[in-house]
């Protein structure tokens, strides 16, 4: 088809949801991708911190193809080794103790709002959820729910009851409201993404571990952006030296293909019996194969160091155009490879982004004045110096504009 008809058709036939660039995506190929011009760009929003071993990675393609000729789907009636093998990993990995299995990160934050609520029930009938503003925790109404900017919850109103906002960053505020004898939990992410890249001061998910101890409250942490490496170690609360109570992971897990999941440890696993919860897709043959690849591929030092190495060269660099366009850019804020732009104004960051997609780079626009970057975990040098001149490009040509 060409370009100009799929968008069309596009537009055409699926409900109007998305604020959509119109460029087609075709096919793409370890950070690249190619429109269906032909065109080639720099892929450094791999569908949004999914695709973080790039396109088309030759492990996934062979797991896909040898699953897809064993079996497809099955069901949680039977006892499967593939949801075993990489249940396994990710507890010996990690935290926790049990795994619960969905399919995306909505559906992970209402399971660990459910499980949170079912501990609370049986502590003292506690329901209540506090979370951050800014937030962003999912579509669905408990996710809706507990995110905290109103213009997503515009016309789906009422929410749920039983949850409450702070200001993120902030853990004296949490302690304020701690005493309340009705709340279970504290949700939070590591780093808010869908809000800006918006990194806390280091040492407050160590203050909300302590309060949430002192107050008997759940700490859970939404580390579906975050989580899986991004940020240079395998799960973001790592940099901390806490945990979490409940941890919920999607995007990244699958690689590519839909996958999510919900950590707990023993004393929120040990009130959920069958029954209590359930999915039919959860722990799909083809998603949990794709995952335990993918983990087994990035639970590496060398990548998760890589991570790291390659997130601070950006930064730094991004940190010297900054000083070069100070009425351009107002601040640069990441860890990891999940870097973010703040620009002076929402106009000039639309500006800027639709430049250096015309240059073969593909960011995210987000929280108005933001690009938000999310290269693939095992980009290279090369890359980041291909961003970083199509950026100095982009600022160059609209600061001589002004
Ligand atoms: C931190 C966080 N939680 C939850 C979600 C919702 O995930 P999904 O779009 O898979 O439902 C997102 C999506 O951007 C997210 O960034």
């Amino acid at each position: 088809m060409k370009t100009e008809d799929i968008i069309s058709e596009v537009d055409t036939y699926i409900l109007g949801t998305y604020d959509r660039i119109p460029l087609t995506i075709k096919e793409g190929k370890g950070s690249w991708v190619w429109d269906n011009d032909g065109k080639k760009f720099l892929d450094f929003t791999t569908g949004i911190a999914v695709t973080n071993l790039g396109h088309n990675h030759s492990v996934l393609t062979g797991v896909i193809k040898n699953q897809a000729e064993k079996i497809l789907h099955s069901s949680n009636l039977f006892y499967l080794e593939s949801q075993a093998k990489l249940a396994k990993m990710l507890v010996e990995n990690s935290f926790a103790n049990k795994v619960f299995f969905c399919n995306t990160g909505t559906e992970a934050v209402e399971g660990a709002i459910k499980f949170a609520r079912k501990w609370g029930s049986e502590n003292g009938g506690k329901y209540k959820i506090l979370s951050t503003m800014g937030s962003f925790h999912g579509r669905t109404f408990g996710a809706l729910s507990a995110t905290g900017p109103s213009k997503y919850q515009e016309g789906f109103k009422p929410m749920l009851e039983g949850f409450d906002f702070v200001p993120y960053g902030d853990a004296e505020s949490v302690a304020d409201y701690a005493k309340s004898t009705e709340l279970c939990a504290v949700i939070v992410e590591p780093i808010q993404g869908e809000n800006g890249v918006i990194v806390p001061e280091s040492g407050y998910l160590k203050d909300l571990r302590s309060i949430c101890n002192e107050q008997n409250l759940l700490l859970i942490l939404d580390e579906i952006q975050v989580g899986m490496g991004r940020t240079g170690t395998l799960f973001a609360y790592e940099h901390e030296g806490i945990e979490p109570d409940i941890m919920t992971l999607a995007k990244g897990l699958g690689g590519g293909v839909p996958c999510g999941a919900v950590l707990l440890n023993e004393k929120v696993a040990e009130q959920i019996k069958p029954g209590s919860h359930g999915t039919t897709f959860g722990g799909n043959p083809l998603a949990v194969s794709c995952a335990f690849e993918t983990l087994k591929i990035i639970n590496n030092n060398e990548l998760l160091n890589s991570v790291g190495e390659l997130g601070r060269y950006f930064k730094e660099k991004l940190n010297q155009l900054q000083t070069e366009y100070k009425e351009l850019i107002t601040q640069v804020r990441g860890k990891g490879l999940i870097l973010g732009i703040e620009f002076a104004s929402a106009d000039m960051a639309k500006k800027i982004i639709d430049k250096t997609i015309s240059e073969g780079l593909l960011t995210i626009h987000t929280a108005g004045n933001v690009m938000r970057i999310l290269p693939p975990l095992n980009t290279t040098k090369e890359e980041i110096d291909f961003a970083l001149e199509t950026i100095n490009k982009s600022l160059k040509e609209v600061h001589s504009d002004a």
